[in-house]
């Protein structure tokens, strides 16, 4: 009989969001009248702004016509929204980005979860503790990984703790990383890293020959002057990292699927004879062996997010989830929790009361709010203790959910 990828078995069951759904939909199946206000999974609810709307209406009606038909496109993406991201995202911020160093997605988890298809089995890698499930996953897939312990640690994997107790800043690892994932602002705890604590790591990225891995998917929701839109903000970036960027939380683009990803010019490694190998050639031979490019009318929708009519409406939906991060903070800081993240970022990473394990407050909070979380601990080790809310509800739900959660009591 056929094998399959032995990696594939040694992950936990299931996903961690399938997991939180699992539960999600078990409680509302035998509590039909319960009005749960959903703040688990970081997915929005504001549709789609208007000049994306009508840009993708115009796309769809170029689809219907021979002369302006789009079949295959660019695998790397069409050049209108790779010169649109390269001057808007980059050169507009004084960073000087080409074309040919973008390519275009169908969104940053894919990308963050296939870019290890090019990275050798036998790198060591670093992820911050707690970490999007996805990095630590598509590594358990790689090989990479090693075995899972009793401690909820993957034994070739380096987990750099983020806690209340280090502010949230992880330390630079003992043994040395060959492939550190990033994720600023931070998810899950919706913390930032400023310039200098960011130099940290590019700097060690260039002494030690490794590679960092950022995730920038929440880039549009700094607010802070001394917090980095970009990796490549920082001297000597394009040596060391490759950065991932999503129009999902930018434009509510996770129903419609788009992204990128920049892999500088610069960026080079080595094979296993010692050769000098271009990464963004390496990347470029698996996104055309494998991707086939993100649709035509996602794409045309993604450029128009960079007209100004597209920049104001985007920002209103980012401005009107910031308020709602303000408003679970302060509302939650006041019912006497501990509160983090939430400033620069639609996460708000919340201690759990009197240490109350990350699952059993989950249910606490699902069964005596209504309100839907994701457990701290289904992010990490690091994360037990914790639980996180998104800002990703209305205006009313939010204030809602505030509401319940400061009248419960979790004693
Ligand atoms: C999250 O809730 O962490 C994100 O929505 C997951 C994702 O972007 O895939």
């Amino acid at each position: 009989m056929f094998k399959i990828n032995d990696n594939f078995c040694k992950l936990a069951e299931s996903y961690l969001f399938s997991e939180v759904a699992r539960r999600i939909n078990a409680f509302k199946a035998a509590n039909p009248q319960a009005d749960i206000i959903r703040m688990g999974i970081g997915d929005v609810t504001r549709p789609l702004c208007q000049a994306a709307i009508e840009a993708m209406h115009r796309a769809v009606d170029d689809e219907a016509s021979s002369e302006t038909f789009h079949g295959y496109g660019p695998e790397q993406g069409y050049p209108f929204l790779r010169d649109a991201i390269a001057e808007h995202d980059y050169l507009a911020r004084g960073i000087e980005i080409s074309p040919e160093e973008i390519f275009v997605s169908d969104g940053a988890k894919s990308d963050t979860g296939n870019i290890g298809d090019i990275l050798a089995v036998g790198n060591r890698v670093a992820v911050t503790d707690p970490v999007y499930p996805v990095y630590v996953d598509t590594n358990v897939m790689g090989g990479r990984a090693g075995d899972f312990g009793a401690d909820g640690c993957w034994s070739n994997i380096l987990y750099l703790p983020v806690t209340a107790e280090n502010g949230f800043v992880p330390s630079l690892p003992e043994e040395v990383a060959d492939v550190i994932y990033l994720c600023y602002p931070n998810n899950p705890t919706g913390t930032t890293l400023t310039r200098e604590q960011l130099k940290v790591w590019v700097d060690y990225a260039r002494r030690n020959g490794s590679l960092i891995l950022f995730d920038s998917a929440y880039e549009s929701f700094i607010r802070s002057e001394d917090v980095p839109h970009s990796i490549y903000e920082i001297p000597g970036a394009r040596e060391v990292a490759i950065e991932f960027r999503s129009f999902s939380k930018t434009a509510g683009f996770t129903g419609v699927r788009c992204g990128y990803t920049v892999v500088p010019k610069e960026l080079k490694a080595r094979d296993a004879d010692g050769n000098e190998v271009s990464v963004n050639h390496l990347w470029l031979r698996r996104q055309c062996t494998k991707f086939n490019g993100a649709s035509y009318v996602a794409q045309r929708g993604a450029a128009a997010i960079y007209i100004p009519e597209g920049k104001r409406q985007t920002r209103e939906a980012v401005d009107y989830y910031l308020r709602n991060a303000a408003l679970l903070r302060k509302g939650l800081l006041e019912a006497g929790l501990e509160v983090f993240g939430g400033t620069d970022a639609p996460y708000v990473w919340i201690k759990t009361p009197g240490n109350i394990d990350s699952w059993k407050f989950f249910d606490m909070l699902l069964e005596r709010c209504h309100v839907a979380g994701t457990p701290g601990s289904g992010f990490g080790p690091a994360g037990e203790g914790y639980i996180r809310l998104t800002a990703f509800n209305t205006y009313e739900n939010t204030a809602e959910a505030v509401r319940r959660i400061a009248e419960a009591d979790f004693g």
